[in-house]
C-alpha cells in the first residue's frame, strides 16, 4: 500500500484518512511514511481506537477518532485508505461518491469495490491480499492499466 501511494504523487502535506484504523498500525505506517502528511484514523470499536490512540500518541502527524466513518466528511481528503470486509464495500463505494472530490486517491487491501476499475494493483505484504489503487470514482472500465482487456 505505501509503495502504491508513493507513486500516486500526493501532495507533501497531503490529508489521508484511514477507514477502520483498528490497533492503528497502517495510521502509523503512513506518518512515518509520509512525514508531512496529516493522517486521520477512524475507528468505530472503542478498544481498538484506545489501542490506535496509545500507539499514536507521540506522532505529530496522526489522529484517530472514535467515530463511524459513515458519519464522517472526508471533502478535505487527497487519499484514503481501507482494510475493511467485503460486505463494506458496495455501501463504501456509494459512499465515497458522495464524500470525496473527483481525483481523490482510494486505496483497498484485499478487499476491493467490484464496480470500480483500479488504476494500479499490487500483491500486498504478509498474508494480506492484494492491494488496489483507485482514482476516485474510478468508474471508467478504459481509465484502468489492461485490467479489463
Ligand atoms: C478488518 S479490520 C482491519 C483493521 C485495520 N484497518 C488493519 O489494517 O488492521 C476492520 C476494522 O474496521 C472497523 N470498522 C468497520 N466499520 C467501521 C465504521 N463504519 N466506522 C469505523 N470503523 C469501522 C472495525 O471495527 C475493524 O476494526
Amino acid at each position: 500500500m505505501l509503495l502504491l501511494l508513493r507513486d500516486a504523487n500526493l501532495s507533501k502535506s497531503a490529508v489521508i484518512y484511514d477507514l477502520g484504523c483498528g490497533w492503528g498500525s497502517l495510521p502509523i505506517a503512513l506518518a512515518k511514511t509520509f512525514l508531512d502528511a496529516r493522517v486521520k484514523g477512524m475507528e468505530i470499536s472503542p478498544f481498538p481506537c484506545l489501542v490506535a490512540r496509545l500507539r499514536t500518541w507521540r506522532l505529530p502527524n496522526v489522529s484517530v477518532a472514535a467515530k463511524n466513518f459513515y458519519k464522517f466528511d472526508l471533502a478535505d481528503a487527497d487519499a484514503v485508505t481501507c482494510y475493511l470486509m467485503p460486505s463494506a464495500m458496495s455501501r463504501l463505494s456509494k459512499f465515497l461518491d458522495e464524500k470525496v472530490r473527483p481525483g481523490t486517491v482510494v486505496v483497498t487491501v484485499t478487499f476491493w469495490f467490484r464496480d470500480r476499475s483500479p488504476a494500479t494493483i499490487k500483491d500486498g505484504p504478509g498474508l494480506r491480499g492484494a492491494v488496489a489503487l483507485y482514482v476516485w470514482p474510478a468508474t471508467s472500465r478504459r481509465a484502468s492499466t489492461g485490467l479489463d482487456s
